[in-house]
Parts: structure tokens; sequence; C-alpha cells
């Protein structure tokens, strides 16, 4: 798996996708997400993946086992680089979506989504009726994800720390919510730069606006690569 920052393609069409690829001349890690791919589809991700780079197919899958098993033998054959679940949809669902995997691909790696970041304190208890902290319920969901057989989860740069200490530094921490010093913030609310993502052991960083919106992307790019990488 590549180490490459990915960038977050939330554009609204496969032309805004192709104008923004077109002005770079090296392979990238891109995620590509529910609103994009349900419109532009496995087509734009062929063609993506045409132009060499790798594919996070950011659809956080949440159904059935069975249903999420018959989902990802589709999402194998599109040979994409990761893919994710809800891991609320549980251990079985888990395994269910690994066996579906495998049946095409040995090496697309899966993650999972913990709780959303928008997920506040106060939904947590009083709407999904969790009674911990979140910090508590996104170990817990992170232990359920590593015991399924998964190889990590999207979590705050935040999180990562304990999930590194809890759970180990391979297992992957996908972490968004990146701004480079001096950036806009956002919409995001707790965020860190990429170099302190890399400290608290963010394995995967995932940037979006930062890039798409800059008035010379590749630069921007360019910079957060560098101070991820080191
Ligand atoms: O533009 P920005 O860098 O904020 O983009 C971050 C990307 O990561 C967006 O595609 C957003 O949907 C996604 N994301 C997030 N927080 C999560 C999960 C995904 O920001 N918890």
């Amino acid at each position: 798996m590549k180490q490459l920052p990915i960038i977050a393609l939330d554009f609204e069409s496969a032309d805004k996708v192709n104008a923004f690829l077109d002005q770079f001349n090296e392979p990238l890690f891109v995620k590509v997400g529910m609103e994009l791919f349900y419109q532009t589809g496995p087509d734009l991700i062929k063609s993506i993946k045409d132009r060499g780079h790798s594919i996070f197919l950011d659809l956080k899958l949440h159904d059935i086992p069975n249903t999420v098993n018959k989902a990802m033998q589709g999402l194998a054959k599109l040979d994409v680089d990761l893919v994710n679940v809800h891991a609320a949809g549980g251990k079985t669902m888990m395994e269910a979506a690994i066996e579906g995997l495998r049946q095409h691909n040995k090496d697309i790696k899966i993650i999972a989504v913990t709780q959303l970041t928008s997920t506040t304190q106060e939904q947590l208890n009083n709407e999904q009726n969790i009674q911990t902290t979140i910090e508590e319920a996104v170990l817990n969901y992170a232990r359920l994800t590593q015991q399924a057989g998964l190889d990590g989860v999207v979590c705050s740069p935040l999180e990562a720390e304990l999930l590194t200490k809890e759970l180990g530094e391979d297992f992957m921490k996908v972490t968004p919510g990146i701004r480079p010093q001096g950036a806009a913030q956002n919409d995001q609310k707790r965020i860190t730069t990429p170099e302190q993502a890399k400290k608290l052991g963010s394995t995967h960083i995932v940037v979006g606006r930062p890039i798409t919106q800059s008035d010379n992307p590749v630069e921007s790019y360019q910079k957060i690569k560098e101070s991820w990488l080191g």
C-alpha cells in the first residue's frame, strides 16, 4: 500500500475529475466517494486506474452480511486498492465483506468507519443509546474491526495515538481532517497538520479541499506530500 497522501476527489462530475488529474504527471492515490461514484459509476474508476492512479473507493457499506458480501464481490472486480464498510454493521458483516472481496481479489485492503466524526457525544448517548465516551466507542469498534480481520479503520488523527497503542502500528489509521499550517479549516472541526498526523500514528492521510480548491493544486499537493513523507 502506497503511503502517498490520499486526495479526496470531491467533484461532482467526471469532467471536473479529469481536468484536475490532467494537471498531474505522477501516480497519485485518490479517494472516490459516494457523491461521485453514484453519478459516474465503474466507468470513472476504470479511467482513473488507466491513468495509473491508486484508488480508495469510499462507499461505507452497511447492510445485512449477505448483501455486503455480494456487493463486495462486485467492487472487487473494479480492482481498486482500498474499500470500506461501517463497523456498526457488526463482526459477521465485516467477515462477509472480506469473504466477498477475496473471491475476486486478494490484494484489496479493507477498513471500517468506526464513529463518523460528525457524530457528537450527545448523539452517541441519546440517539444511538451508547453510554460511553466517543473515544471508547471508537476503540470498541476498532477492536471489533481488527477481530473481524480487516486491515484498519478510518478515524480522526486525534484518535490514532490511542488506536496505535491498543491495536498496533500496522493496523491502518486512515485519517481525514488534515490541514497544512495556515490553510482554511472549512467545516472540519478537529484538525491536525500532516506532520502532527504522522506523529500521532496516522498511517494514511486524506486531504481534499486544501488541494482540490487550491489555485495551484500541484504545488499544494507537493507541499503536503513533503511534510507528510518527511
Ligand atoms: O476537503 P477535506 O480535506 O475536508 O476532505 C476530507 C475528505 O474526507 C472528504 O471527502 C470527507 O467526506 C472525508 N471524510 C471526513 N471525515 C470523516 C470521514 C470522511 O472528512 N470522518
